[in-house]
């Protein structure tokens, strides 16, 4: 008796989840693999794979564009939040799980799968975001990781898979993991595991190194609705269309390149190199927009949720109640969150040089130092007074 007798293995053409398919089959006796690739935008040849799965030996190999779904329903949300983790990470990688895991289980139903496979290893947050994204959607249904358990090495999973006539291309001796897709770009391992190793330039591809950017300045104006980016430079795109732009005309000045040691879930710290770059200024161009809109205790609140929020996407619990709870939080925040952000890019930096809204709570006539001041100077003093009080009564009892 086999795991299971049809599975739905997330596939992206990569050796271990190349891998995956003979092993299901010769070493856990399933009967039928269909694989499932994910269409992020990471912008990989789609059709090659789907034919690759079926070279391998699946039975039924799917394509399915995720790309609208990711945006709308991941990303603009984790925006609405200014998520990053560990106050960097925009979690590109850790937003696409909870929608893969939600395909993949989607499709097992259609197919009557009794169990939905993935090609993670031991070490990382993605089986643990994918296992717990399968469960949330169906419980019942079994979760195989065979990279968890096999125990090969890179080399030895190869010398497997040829085994059983899978071919692979002569760059699979490339030491980095790299994970890609619309939001961004994930890369760690081999050289990069010396937290003192500079990234070596040929890693990136979405953010130019600053030698090759532009010597004049760039300026940039994104409007947002409630909280949701919808104008590139005045102009109307569609979610997928206006991550896209944004990574090319940000990525173009050198913006949005992350290196950092990070916490894993599994308790492990890793050096992580990503490039993000439509993320990195949405969040910051976000998260200015509510300090014109937003009253100064809903944002200082909101900035402690915004980080639970983040960890939440980072350990997996994106269908968690805890998470549906702070969505709900987050949402209410956002409608007033509408109008224009201008940012000024050069050489790497993306400085916020302006905003307006017509929901802004700024008010000139308060803050103004002109002649046109409507502040009443007098309640100053009085109000310092009530303020101060428990300082002057604690200072007189310690003096
Ligand atoms: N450390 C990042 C995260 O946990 C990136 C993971 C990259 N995944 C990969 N399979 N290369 O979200």
């Amino acid at each position: 008796m086999g795991r299971a007798e049809k599975v739905v293995l997330a596939y992206s053409g990569g050796v271990d989840t190349s891998v995956c398919i003979p092993y299901l089959m010769h070493e856990w006796g399933v009967k039928e693999v269909i694989t499932l690739a994910a269409d992020l935008g990471q912008g990989e040849e789609l059709g090659p794979i789907k034919q690759k799965a079926l070279n391998s030996g699946a039975v039924v190999s799917l394509v399915e564009d995720g790309r609208e779904e990711f945006i709308t329903d991941y990303a603009f949300p984790a925006i609405k939040a200014n998520a990053l983790y560990e106050n960097r990470y925009p979690l590109a990688t850790a937003l696409a799980r909870p929608l893969i895991a939600k395909m993949l289980v989607r499709a097992a139903e259609k197919y009557g799968a009794d169990a939905v496979a993935h090609g993670c290893t031991a070490k990382g947050n993605d089986q643990v975001r994918f296992d717990l994204g399968i469960l949330a959607q169906n419980p019942e249904i079994k979760v195989l990781a065979p990279a968890r358990e096999w125990g090969m090495s890179r080399e030895e999973a190869i010398t497997y898979g040829e085994q059983y006539g899978l071919t692979f291309p002569v760059k699979k001796s490339s030491p980095f993991s790299i994970d890609k897709n619309l939001l961004g770009r994930s890369i760690e391992a081999g050289p990069l595991e010396d937290p003192m190793c500079e990234p070596p330039e040929e890693v990136f591809e979405m953010v130019k190194a600053i030698s090759d950017t532009p010597d004049e300045p760039e300026y940039l104006e994104i409007s947002f609705e409630k909280g949701v980016p919808v104008t590139v430079n005045g102009e109307a795109l569609g979610p997928v269309a206006l991550i896209s732009k944004l990574n090319e005309i940000v990525g173009n000045h050198g913006i949005g390149r992350i290196d950092m040691i990070e916490n894993r879930v599994v308790g492990i710290k890793s050096r992580e190199i990503y490039e993000s770059p439509a993320m990195c200024v949405l969040v910051d161009a976000h998260r200015d927009l509510e300090s014109l809109t937003l009253t100064a205790d809903v944002t200082q609140y909101k900035r402690g949720m915004e980080q639970t929020y983040s960890e939440l996407i980072y350990r997996g619990l994106w269908f968690s109640p805890l998470k549906q709870a702070v969505d709900a939080f987050i949402e209410q925040t956002q409608e007033r969150v509408t109008g224009v952000v201008r940012l000024k890019l050069h050489k790497g930096t993306a400085r916020i040089v302006g905003r307006r809204s017509e929901k802004s709570i700024y008010t000139p006539d308060l803050a103004t130092y002109g002649a046109d001041d409507k502040f009443n100077h007098e309640s100053a003093e009085g109000f310092i007074y009530i303020w101060g009080l428990p300082t002057r009564v604690w200072a007189q009892a310690n003096k």
